[in-house]
């Protein structure tokens, strides 16, 4: 099946609204009253996010590859940074101890936002991306 740039976006941008709607919700049960709702709320954004950056790189890839010579650059530059960002963002996340992780939640969120914000600025621009991905 085959993926607009702008449908891909589309998609890409709905699941990083939802990306910040749990780490919000972590934020919020991060202050030790409800520990075991906090480490739930943690428990979710690790799923998503695993989702999410199977589904970022499924569809956007393809339609980078498929962009211009600036494009190449970016989906080259993307697949490290993702590898890279995302092995820490999981490693933060990594614990099921409520302490430990109310103590890493706030770079992770600083990280996190850093990183949505700039994929949304960077490769989630439709100028940069092919017209059409084929995703099997
Ligand atoms: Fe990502
Ligand atoms: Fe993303």
């Amino acid at each position: 099946m085959g993926w607009t740039a702008a449908e891909a976006r589309e998609k890409i941008g709905e699941e990083h609204a939802r990306v910040r709607m749990l780490l919000a919700e972590a934020e919020r049960l991060s202050d030790g009253r409800t520990p075991r709702a906090f480490v739930e709320a943690i428990v979710s954004l690790r799923r998503f996010l695993a989702l999410h950056n199977f589904n970022e790189e499924a569809l956007l890839l393809p339609l980078l590859e498929n962009g211009g010579p600036r494009s190449s650059k970016l989906a080259q530059r993307m697949i490290e940074e993702h590898k890279a960002e995302h092995i820490a963002l999981r490693n933060l996340l990594s614990s099921n101890d409520p302490d430990e992780l109310a103590g890493a939640l706030p770079d992770l969120a600083t990280k996190l936002r850093h990183h949505l914000a700039e994929e949304e600025r960077t490769f989630l621009d439709t100028r940069l991306l092919g017209a059409k991905a084929e995703v099997g």
